[in-house]
């Protein structure tokens, strides 16, 4: 709910330059029924002329220096060990709710959260997402094969053959390869809408959530293995208590670390192209 005092507005307009679905019109102080509520009108005016009933307070300088952000990055590891140690659900709690600034597009803030510290229910979730990848990757075979060379050509196929065997191999010597043990899984889903992009505002979610979870001592693992299960097989929302029309955007496995890493490893240098004057 957003309103523009007539008092104080000076007819600026920066208001109507950086809102982003042009919906203030200053002349007669309208905003239209489009606005996503992003508060970025309010948070510009420099005479505090939009009043936004959400506010919550004005910003301040963060100390954080680039090094540190750097740092944090380069030392956040993937855990696949973790402790025995149960999060609380209430610190689970707070985690998400301290992770609602995430941005997502239009502003819809549209995910919902499931979290899973049961341990049966932890290891049905291992269990069915192994089963279920399994039958998929056996779809591959000598039957197969050589037509989905044709239609997707040689070097797809094989880097598809070397996926199955990889995961195949790991489920026969880990059978905790998918949950890992973990004391807690958030699972990520919503209504797939044909406004948004929810995948991606869960991928941008989760990525965020890594380098939080470090600065609160916890550790994860992202998992990509339960969503692309879940997408093959819909017991996966039921055991999850997940409404079967919800799609599961992303999985992240949090607990606490049970071993630690001493050296940061380099990463590939990104290709990166200028388009410049
Ligand atoms: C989208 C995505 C999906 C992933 N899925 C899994 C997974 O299912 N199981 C797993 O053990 N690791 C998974 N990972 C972790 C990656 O293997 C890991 O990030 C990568 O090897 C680099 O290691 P690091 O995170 O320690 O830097 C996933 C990572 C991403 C970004």
């Amino acid at each position: 709910m957003i309103e523009i005092t007539s008092e104080t507005c000076t007819k600026c307009k920066k208001c109507e330059r950086i809102c982003p679905v042009s919906g203030i019109n200053i002349a007669d102080k309208s905003i239209s029924k489009d606005c996503i509520e992003c508060h970025h009108c309010g948070a510009i005016c420099s005479q505090e002329a939009i009043n936004h009933k959400n506010t919550i307070g004005h910003t301040t300088q963060n100390n954080i220096q680039p090094f540190d952000f750097e740092l944090l990055m380069q030392q956040r590891r993937t855990h696949r060990i973790f402790s025995t140690q149960t999060v609380q659900p209430q610190l689970l709690k707070e985690f998400i709710e301290n992770m609602r600034f995430s941005p997502t597009a239009s502003n819809l803030q549209s995910l919902k959260f499931t979290v899973v510290t049961n341990k049966s229910k932890l290891k049905e979730v291992n269990d069915l997402s192994i089963s279920t990848l399994t039958k998929a990757f056996n779809a591959l075979n000598s039957f197969t094969v050589p037509i989905m060379k044709v239609l997707l050509g040689k070097s797809k196929v094989k880097k598809m053959e070397q996926s199955k065997r990889k995961f195949i191999n790991k489920s026969i010597s880990n059978q905790d390869m998918i949950c890992y043990n973990a004391p807690a899984l958030i699972v990520i889903h919503g209504q797939d809408s044909p406004v948004g992009m929810p995948t991606h505002d869960a991928s941008i979610w989760t990525g965020m959530a890594t380098l939080y979870a470090e600065l609160l001592n916890l550790c994860t693992c992202i998992n990509g293995y339960i969503v692309n299960a879940a997408k093959r097989n819909k017991k996966i929302n039921e055991v999850l208590h997940i409404d079967k029309k919800d799609q599961i955007y992303a999985a992240i496995l949090i607990g606490y670390p049970s071993v630690k890493f001493k050296s940061k490893v380099e990463r590939k240098m990104p290709q990166v192209s200028f388009i410049a004057d």
